[in-house]
């Protein structure tokens, strides 16, 4: 039975506790409010307006930029676009699903790159993962569900090392999160190579999930066939991004007030639970982004169970990999409020 999650205190999606960035709802508001724009008219369908801020903020040109609805729509666009029954796409053995999941759509193999003994992307082991069947390459960092990351040299010498005719996505979801100094600075890396495809949303840090909204950067060849007439007429549905997504991602963009908040206070909470996990003597993967996987030792699905009759959604290891985190769950960080409550209901599922 489909259960009503908004009954729930959500653990399990990594979305941003603190709500939207105030500028965000103003320019909302706003908008609403002049009668001057309208609102019978459809958005504008090449994202002109939000493309242009996106550069501006990350130092690219407009013509390197898509933006669709959600970074989860330009993950299934590049599984159409760029798989053919047979292409490989090589993934760390624990990432992102939907990559998987869009890339088999379209009959493509998945091929599994090995991670690290402590959970961190072994980047040589994707490196030995290519075959002349690749067509592309998939990296979250942080990653997603383990929150660890690779830093500026790593990814740099990783990209020298693939050949150019196979693309590399790197899914900075959480990118933001990260509080030390040596995060790739991957927008800069785009000069380099050709093959390159960055992808950034606006539903985690900017807490605009329920906008749908995210983009690509990558060189102009790749985002003018995305944009291309033909090209959008056969795979993408006529105005995908709606004008107040829009609206609200421009005004979130200069928001740098709510970002340094929320990842100041997203950082407090992680190490709190940290520090109660450490005192339980349970142990969980170093996480550089907004959730946490603790490996709670037992078969995840009856502490899920209970965790949920508490009021309380995590992400059970079970979905995540089958295979390696069956005694795992994912934890995204919420509030201190949220974090002391599950915390309680946490050592009451466990019998602590
Ligand atoms: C690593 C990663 N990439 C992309 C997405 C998709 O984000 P969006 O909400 O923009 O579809 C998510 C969502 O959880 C994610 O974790």
């Amino acid at each position: 039975m489909v259960k009503d999650r908004m009954k729930f205190i959500r653990l399990d999606s990594n979305e941003n506790p603190c709500g939207c960035s105030p500028l965000a709802k103003k320019a909302v508001i706003e908008y609403m409010e002049d009668d001057k724009l309208s609102k019978s008219q459809y958005p504008d369908e090449y994202t002109m307006f939000l493309r242009s801020a996106i550069s501006e903020k990350y130092g690219v040109d407009r013509d390197e930029v898509f933006c669709g609805n959600g970074a989860d729509e330009i993950i299934y666009l590049l599984g159409n676009t760029f798989i053919n029954p047979g292409d490989e796409v090589i993934l760390p053995e624990i990432s992102f699903a939907s990559y998987a999941s869009s890339a088999s759509f379209r009959k493509g193999k998945i091929v599994c790159a090995p991670l690290k003994d402590d959970f961190g992307i072994d980047l040589d082991a994707v490196l030995k993962a290519i075959t002349e069947n690749t067509k592309y390459i998939v990296l979250v960092n942080p990653n997603n569900p383990t929150g660890t990351m690779f830093c500026e040299e790593e990814q740099y010498e990783f990209l020298k090392k693939v050949p150019e005719d196979i693309l590399v996505i790197i899914d900075e979801a959480y990118a933001e999160f990260y509080m030390g100094a040596n995060f790739p600075n991957t927008c800069s890396m785009l000069r380099d190579f050709d093959n390159l495809i960055i992808l950034k949303t606006f539903s985690k840090i900017y807490g605009l999930a329920s906008f749908r909204i995210g983009f690509i950067m990558a060189n102009k060849k790749i985002i003018s066939s995305l944009l291309s007439e033909d090209y959008r007429a056969e795979s993408i549905q006529r105005f995908n991004v709606t004008t107040l997504a829009m609206i609200a991602a421009q005004a979130a963009l200069k928001d740098d007030v709510f970002l340094e908040n929320t990842k100041t206070a997203n950082d407090r909470c992680l190490k709190n639970l940290c520090k109660h996990l450490d005192n339980m003597g349970y142990s969980y993967v170093p996480s550089h982004a907004n959730f946490l996987l603790i490996n709670i030792r037992r078969d995840c699905t009856p502490v899920v169970e209970s965790l949920e009759k508490k009021g309380y959604l995590v992400r059970p290891g079970t979905v995540l990999n089958a295979d390696r985190l069956s005694e795992y769950i994912r934890v995204s960080i919420g509030t201190n409020e949220q974090m002391e409550g599950f915390i309680h209901a946490f050592k009451d599922c466990l019998k602590l």
